[in-house]
């Protein structure tokens, strides 16, 4: 059996705002496996930061409290730590990347001592090894000439550049696990596939998990072993990368799927969008959180929220339509669905698997 390096129990964080404490995740559950890649995807607003930031505890400084839950890396409640702990955990066990590498670089250093400070600091190494060391990280992730490079600041650099210095800075203490969130959406197309790229040659070198964010699909299709979709603050499908891309369950997945360009079925014609916006938190509707955007849409849905229940072996979905039982059935409508928009002629908008 596959070992696990972070198990996430039912996680509710909050924000305190007028109308009192609003959730942004709610009961959220995910199970990341040593040496495996989990991706989390959704729309924005659906709680992904907020969840990679809980886990390492940024969320205590962002106003956000754990209000429940378990966050259990290697075993131990990383909700349960003091910051003084978490720091140690931050700098050497586990290590985050954001989608802008300006914000995690200091604009009046040279990246060469960024990088030498963190391996003082973790790694007790002196200024001479530390700054040998960070060219070699330089190296590792792709910069030319990084002996010349770490003497450089931020701004002499491009952004791709920039986020290589910081995947460099944040495996320089070789880290069990990398969270990284939305780490290639602030850069050009080209460069992001090479980013995509080095993070998986690097997550193999260094044995390392990784919890990557995500709101396109189409990234997680490229790097992930499981895939989690959440809306509204809920994890409401989750499953391996084949299950998710080949069996969606949940309406909310199909309509993802349909939206990346290029798909089988929506070559050529106008790329598909989900109707309507995700809910703001301080206005979750009742019942399933999802139901003024679904097509499939029942009395039920309205009313009682869905449990996320496991469809078939290692996949889950809340949805009333795809339970244990549904699963055929939400085959069924969407089959339904898709032989009503044949014989209406409706357009792209309309049904949504
Ligand atoms: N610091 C904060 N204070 C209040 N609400 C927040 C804060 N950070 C995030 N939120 C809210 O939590 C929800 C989830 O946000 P987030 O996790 O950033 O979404 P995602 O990363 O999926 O785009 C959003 O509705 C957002 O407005
Ligand atoms: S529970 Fe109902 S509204 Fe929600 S996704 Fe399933 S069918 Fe749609
Ligand atoms: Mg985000």
């Amino acid at each position: 059996m596959a070992e696990t390096i972070l198990e996430i129990r039912n996680l509710t964080t909050g924000f305190l705002s007028d109308q009192g404490m609003v959730k942004a995740t709610d009961r959220v559950s995910l199970t990341l496996d040593k040496g495996q890649t989990l991706c989390v995807v959704g729309e924005s607003g659906s709680g992904k930061s907020v969840t990679a930031l809980s886990v390492v505890r940024l969320v205590d400084y962002a106003g956000g409290v754990i209000m429940d839950g378990q966050i259990l890396f290697n075993g131990e409640d990383l909700a349960q730590k003091r910051q003084s702990e978490m720091l140690r955990i931050r700098g050497s066990l586990i290590a985050m990347i954001f989608q802008d590498p300006m914000s995690a670089l200091n604009p009046v250093f040279t990246v060469g001592d960024q990088i030498a400070e963190v391996l003082q600091a973790h790694k007790h190494l002196n200024r001479k090894e530390a700054w040998h060391k960070s060219v070699e990280m330089l190296r590792l992730v792709g910069i030319p000439a990084p002996e010349i490079r770490a003497k450089q600041y931020p701004y002499e650099m491009s952004g791709g550049m920039c986020q290589r210095v910081v995947i460099a800075m944040a495996l320089s203490c070789n880290p069990q696990l990398l969270i990284a969130d939305e780490p290639t959406t602030a850069l050009d197309v080209t460069v992001q596939a090479q980013i995509l790229e080095l993070l998986l040659q690097l997550k193999r070198e260094f044995r390392m998990s990784m919890l990557l964010i995500t709101h396109d699909m189409g990234v997680a299709a490229e790097v992930a072993d499981r895939i989690a979709v959440m809306y509204a603050g809920t994890v409401v499908e989750e499953g391996t990368v084949e299950e998710i891309f080949g069996h969606p369950r949940h309406p909310y997945t199909m309509g993802l799927l349909r939206s990346i360009p290029g798909m089988d079925g929506n070559r050529g014609e106008e790329l598909y969008t989900i109707k309507g916006a995700i809910p703001p938190i301080s206005r979750l509707p009742s019942g399933c959180r999802f139901h003024s955007r679904c097509p499939y849409v029942m009395e039920t849905c309205r009313e009682k929220e869905p449990p996320l229940l496991e469809t078939a072996a290692g996949h889950k979905a809340a949805c009333w339509l795809s339970g244990t039982v549904g699963a055929t059935q939400s085959a069924t409508a969407a089959e339904d669905q898709q032989e009503r928009e044949a014989v209406n002629g409706t357009g792209t908008e309309v049904g949504l698997p």
